[in-house]
């Protein structure tokens, strides 16, 4: 059985839909392991709740990015990790944590490279977009990065930011269960 880390900063909904996804079988893994840069954000409690270990770490009380990394890196070891599943987490990656796993994934509600950055919904409601999408791609140093493995796309005409971020997420839990459960079969 193939073993993935998720990564999440706040809300965890992608990690939720993932973490039942692996319970029912629609993804060949289980969710190893939580990290989480927020201890006390939602995700915290839903892997709590699904006995899901967590590693909850506070980046200022690291001395730099590199520190807390090579602390990440050593709990996806301890526990024996084959993809790393970056969702919603609001930090770009550096060369430790890159340089150590080879394949690192993130979802990112835009159809990239279009909105890159952490207001892709608001941005792309306000430019009037009217084919709104999520992209799926490898992660590299740079932010919303990397090149694309699975992109889906839904039409919509019109200007309530809270619609699509509904019908984003909607897409976004479907695309990323089909896609780890690609990846981790490949
Ligand atoms: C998602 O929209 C994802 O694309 C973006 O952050 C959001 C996380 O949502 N990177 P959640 O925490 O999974 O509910």
């Amino acid at each position: 059985m193939k073993r993935i880390a998720v990564f999440a900063s706040g809300e965890g909904s992608n990690f939720e839909a993932i973490a039942a996804a692996c319970e029912r079988g629609a993804i060949a893994a289980e969710v190893a392991l939580v990290v989480c840069d927020r201890p006390g954000a939602r995700v915290t409690e839903r892997a709590a709740a699904r006995g899901i270990a967590c590693f909850a770490f506070a980046p200022k009380e690291y001395a730099s990015k590199a520190d807390y990394e090579r602390e990440i890196v050593a709990r996806l070891d301890a526990v024996g990790v084959d993809l790393v599943c970056l969702a919603g987490y609001m930090r770009i990656l550096s060369e430790v944590l890159l340089g150590a796993y080879g394949g690192i994934v993130n979802i990112h509600p835009s159809l990239l490279p279009a909105f890159k950055g952490a207001h892709a919904i608001e941005e792309a409601v306000a430019y009037g977009v009217k084919v709104y999408g999520v992209t799926i791609h490898w992660v590299d140093a740079t932010l919303d990065g990397g090149r694309i493995i699975a992109q889906r796309a839904f039409a919509y005409d019109g200007d309530d930011v809270h619609e699509v971020e509904r019908r984003v997420h909607e897409v976004e839990h479907e695309l990323y269960v089909e896609t780890i459960d690609k990846l981790v079969k490949a």
